[in-house]
């Protein structure tokens, strides 16, 4: 029986009707939607549209549908059209025609809304707890990279030589702004729809606030049209998953190629890898490339909550129940995400082997530069330098102190120490830059990030 039929229809849902309309997926929402049933129904009490003894009697069936839900003996019918249904129906099997005030001054509409969110807070919460950990993954290798030096890479070529934790770091700080945004979005999903109703309100003496404050919510609806039409909250969730996931992806992608023969500069657990079915040498990154496919999807779900809004009349329409399982689905994707990959990172061992000297030009551009000659002038004497060694083949570290001075004479032997990816680091001054100094302050910063 649905919640809706026995009145105005006569005939019961036909069978294509019923399956195209039922979605299953918010069964997830179960526990969320007892809480917010348990709140609904304390604010009945208080404003006296329930006795004291329907309150307890109809809160005691929920708290028995409370425990079986957490038992994972709830029995879900192919009758129930919703979770919502399947709670009023099972709070009738145990408290008889009582169970018909639950919705008192309720509706669907609000109610799912509530429950989204109630459902949302958490899950960001989860999200959060797991950002920090992959942070704390991420400075943990920074520390353990000590003060072995990379590239940098701009268009894939070699740039300048940094610390290798601090290209770890750099993921470090991405993802720290993943959590701001997801401590963000809660306080924008922390807000009670509960009263809005059908989308008017009503014209019982319902206190929203009342309700919102049995649920410990941070704020309450101002607009009852707003409050059941509204699902910006939800696509801000999922931005906020996706952004983090585009982070994940990037890593991935870097993961990927540094641990290919040509790289080599990682090795990955045996436990955080697998195998191929045919190439018995072949141990691959599948996780990072799973991270990498399920960003894609992950898009597709921010592409379609966004879409779901366009031009749909207030307030609530049947549109929005497609929006729980592209939010259940980002969400899960970067879960699993966060727990893989950080265990792949974690039990990573990263052995890059020193960049090339090239990666000094600009440091020898510098001394230049110190010594009051204008940077494009600067930058043109170490151009025509690299191009002379590149056509006899030669690098950097065949550079002698005669070949410096012959380039300009304003450069002394000694500039020769510069032509030193080591040096080139040791030199670097810009406050978050690619220093050991800097390195060792962000690991500072990120350490009491962790610890509040
Ligand atoms: N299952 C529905 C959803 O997810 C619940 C709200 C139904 N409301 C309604 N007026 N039919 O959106």
């Amino acid at each position: 029986m649905t919640l809706w039929g026995g009145g105005r229809f006569d005939e019961g849902p036909a069978e294509s009707l019923w399956r195209f309309t039922v979605d299953i997926s918010d069964r997830r929402l179960l526990s969320v939607d007892i809480k917010g049933s348990l709140a609904h129904v304390a604010m009945l009490g208080e404003v006296g549209l329930l006795s004291q003894q329907e309150t307890a009697s109809i809160s005691e069936g929920l708290l028995a549908i409370r425990g079986e839900a957490d038992s994972g003996s709830f029995e879900f019918l192919d009758t129930d059209e919703d979770v919502h249904s399947a709670v009023e129906r099972r709070l009738g099997e145990l408290v008889g025609d009582l169970a018909g005030k639950l919705h008192t001054g309720r509706s669907r509409n609000d109610q799912v809304a509530l429950d989204f969110r109630l459902y949302l807070v958490e899950a960001a919460g989860d999200r959060v707890v797991q950002l920090e950990r992959f942070i704390g993954v991420l400075v943990d290798q920074a520390k353990l990279a000590g003060e072995k030096v990379i590239p940098s890479y701009t268009h894939v070529q070699q740039a300048q030589a940094v610390p290798l934790a601090h290209h770890l770091l750099a993921y470090a700080w991405m993802l720290k702004r993943d959590v701001d945004r997801f401590n963000d979005a809660v306080v924008r999903l922390d807000v009670s729809p509960l009263g809005a109703g059908a989308s008017g309100g009503s014209s019982l003496p319902l206190d929203p606030v009342a309700s919102a404050h049995n649920l410990g919510m941070q704020g309450v609806f101002t607009n009852s049209m707003d409050a059941v039409g509204s699902r910006d909250f939800a696509a801000e969730f999922v931005w906020c998953a996706t952004q983090s996931m585009l982070h994940l992806s990037r890593l991935s992608e870097e993961l990927i190629l540094w641990c290919s023969t040509e790289f080599n500069w990682v090795t990955f657990s045996d436990a955080y890898t697998t195998g191929s079915s045919a190439m018995p040498h072949k141990k691959n990154a599948d996780i990072a490339e799973l991270v990498r496919g399920k960003a894609s999807t992950v898009i597709g779900d921010l592409t379609a909550i966004t879409a779901l809004q366009k031009g749909l009349p207030m307030t609530y329409n049947r549109d929005l129940q497609e929006d729980k399982r592209l939010v259940f689905h980002a969400d899960d994707s970067l879960a699993g995400a966060l727990d893989a990959l950080g265990g792949m990172v974690a039990t990573a061992v990263f052995h890059p082997p020193p960049p090339t000297a090239w990666v000094t030009a600009l440091d020898l551009a510098e001394v230049l530069v110190e010594r009051g000659v204008p940077f494009r002038e600067a930058h043109h004497v170490v151009g025509r330098l690299v191009s002379a060694l590149i056509a006899d083949d030669r690098g950097f570290d065949d550079l002698t102190p005669d070949e410096l001075i012959a380039a300009d004479g304003r450069f002394v032997p000694s500039d020769i120490d510069r032509v030193d990816p080591v040096r080139s680091v040791d030199a670097r001054r810009t406050a978050g830059g690619g220093s050991m100094q800097s390195v060792a302050t962000q690991i500072e910063q990120l350490e009491v990030f962790l610890e509040r």
